[in-house]
């Protein structure tokens, strides 16, 4: 199954896709994932991208598609991907109906995980991430057993550097402005799925798992 999940700024889309990956055995390709990867190990792209995400603001799409364009090549990706971040332009979503066209792969839902965005801020900034595993918490939401331990391995757990308030508020702005006329886009494919964002988050799980026939 080929997937993508579209949602705001701290929607949920990382929880999810953690735990549809396992349920749908397929590849998770979350882009900002790749790029704090890249950050991380200090990479040209990192750099690059870091300035950008620091900011609030979108890394420039011919980067971006770059770099997803290499990851869709790869074997993991055969049996089935969630595509989570990406596209979040227009023309990165024209990119990607390319690539998929040239590689011949059809999407066969686009997820939109909706969320009002007085509920964002306080995910943001309440959440908390495993710097060894990548697994998500939330310091009320969604609290570890232990206070800043990753439940799955017992990593530290930090604050991503874009978690704070006037960053948080220029995301959200920017996703609005850049991302959410990618709705309409899938709708008029006819790939569409909603789902309302703003319930307990098995809740979600279950209702992604019923849009797609699960
Ligand atoms: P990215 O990492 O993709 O960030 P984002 O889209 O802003 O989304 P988040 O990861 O912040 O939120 P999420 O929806 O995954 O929520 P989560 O599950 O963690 O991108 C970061 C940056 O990289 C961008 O700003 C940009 O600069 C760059 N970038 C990435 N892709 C790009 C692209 N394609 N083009 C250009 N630039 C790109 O949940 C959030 C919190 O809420 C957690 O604490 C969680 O525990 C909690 N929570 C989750 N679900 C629920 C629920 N149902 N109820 C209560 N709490 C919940
Ligand atoms: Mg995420
Ligand atoms: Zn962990």
């Amino acid at each position: 199954m080929n997937l993508l999940i579209m949602g705001p700024p701290g929607g949920g889309k990382g929880t999810q896709c953690e735990i549809l990956t396992k349920e749908l055995n397929i590849t998770h390709i979350s882009t900002g994932d790749m790029f704090r990867e890249n950050v991380k190990k200090g990479t040209e792209l990192g750099k690059k991208a870091k300035e950008y995400m620091d900011a609030g603001q979108l890394v420039p799409d011919e980067l971006v598609v770059a770099m997803v364009k290499d990851r869709l090549s790869q074997p993991d990706c055969a049996a089935g991907f969630l595509l989570d971040g990406f596209p979040r332009t227009v023309p990165q979503a024209e990119a990607l109906d390319r690539t998929l066209n040239e590689m011949g792969i059809k999407l066969d839902a686009v997820l939109n995980i909706a969320v009002p965005r007085e509920r964002l801020l306080e995910r943001l900034t309440g959440r908390r991430v495993c710097k060894a595993c990548g697994a998500t918490f939330h310091v009320l939401f969604n609290k570890p057993k232990v206070e800043g331990k990753c439940d799955k391995c017992g990593g530290e757990l930090y604050q991503r550097s874009d978690d704070t308030e006037a960053t948080v508020n220029q995301r959200l702005d920017v996703y609005e402005v850049q991302t959410q006329p990618l709705i309409a886009y899938y709708r008029e494919q006819g790939l569409l799925k909603e789902v309302n964002g703003d319930q307990e988050i098995s809740k979600v799980t279950r209702d992604v798992l019923a849009v797609l026939g699960r």
